[in-house]
């Protein structure tokens, strides 16, 4: 596995691979490397030829007042586990070579990015838009993987992409969980011993509701109230951002569980902002 830290550099690598008929496979993250991102370069690594992680902590998708300082950072780590998972090139750009002085350009995110992460964290989604518009401009893949643990963030992605013709592919990966349930993320890293108890609570509250749903439940806000009630009950989160059950392709709220929609959720366990999601499909008959 070689270390790339230039743009130049990396997209020299791939566009000779590409010459000599080798496809290339990119998964972008900001390190601190877990299962869920490893199953994203496995995946790349069975689709392609050759497989690009890019570890980039991106200023521009964090607010002021969030962990941008103390996001976790440990490349060594990261370069190890990503050599074992079959990753070719470790690109790890640095802040100056990806927003050089006078850097002025931005993508601005679609009505898809208005709620739910986007309404908590204005301006986030606009940060992760841009960066990956030139992440895959400097690594120019055919394939961006993504995971479902960020639905919100793969449909605003998917959405750029077509939108701008951006050439390479999506792949949208399934959400990887602790043994527990919890879905896994770096951010996990910050709860201490007893929320991380309470945390375990919050898939339970998903699963909750996707058990009513088979059961014959339809109505959109008592399967939010579900999960409401056993978030409460066994998380006691300091604070539910939002639960609700979205039509997958638009993001909008459903008001039936007619045909699969996905529920969304949003909590914080202490200071640590937790995401989950889960699909739910009707169930036939009773209702
Ligand atoms: P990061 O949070 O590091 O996540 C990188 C990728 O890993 C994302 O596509 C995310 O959805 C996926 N991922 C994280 N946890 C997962 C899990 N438990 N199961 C499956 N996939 C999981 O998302 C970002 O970074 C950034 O916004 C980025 C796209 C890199 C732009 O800066």
């Amino acid at each position: 596995m070689k270390i790339v830290r230039r743009p130049a550099a990396m997209r020299a690598l791939v566009r000779d691979a590409r010459r000599r008929g080798k496809t290339v496979g990119f998964v972008p993250t900001m390190g601190a490397l877990h299962d869920g991102h490893l199953s994203l370069v496995r995946r790349a690594r069975r689709d392609h030829d050759r497989v690009v992680v890019s570890v980039f902590v991106n200023p521009l998708q964090f607010g002021p007042r969030e962990d941008y300082r103390r996001y976790p950072r440990d490349h060594r780590l990261d370069a190890r586990l990503c050599r074992a998972a079959g990753c070719d090139w470790f690109f790890l750009p640095t802040a100056r070579a990806v927003y050089p002085e006078r850097f002025q350009t931005f993508v601005v995110a679609g009505p898809l990015a208005a709620r739910w992460e986007g309404a908590v964290r204005p301006g986030h989604f606009g940060g992760v838009l841009t960066v990956v518009l030139k992440l895959l401009n400097m690594v120019e893949p055919d394939t961006l993987y993504l995971g479902q643990k960020d639905a919100q963030q793969a449909a605003v992605v998917g959405a750029m992409m077509r939108d701008l013709d951006l050439p390479a592919r999506l792949a949208v990966a399934p959400i990887v969980r602790e043994r527990d349930g919890l879905a896994m993320s770096s951010r996990n890293a910050y709860l201490g011993p007893e929320d991380r108890v309470r945390a375990a609570g919050f898939p339970r509250a998903l699963a909750a509701a996707a058990a009513l749903a088979r059961g014959g439940a339809r109505d959109a806000r008592r399967l939010e109230r579900e999960v409401k009630r056993v978030l409460r009950l066994e998380t006691k989160p300091d604070a539910i951002d939002y639960v609700a059950l979205v039509d997958p392709r638009t993001l909008l709220p459903v008001a039936r569980l007619n045909r699969r929609a996905l529920l969304l959720a949003a909590i914080r366990v202490g200071r640590t902002r937790l995401l989950d999601n889960r699909f739910l499909t009707p169930s036939r008959g009773k209702r």
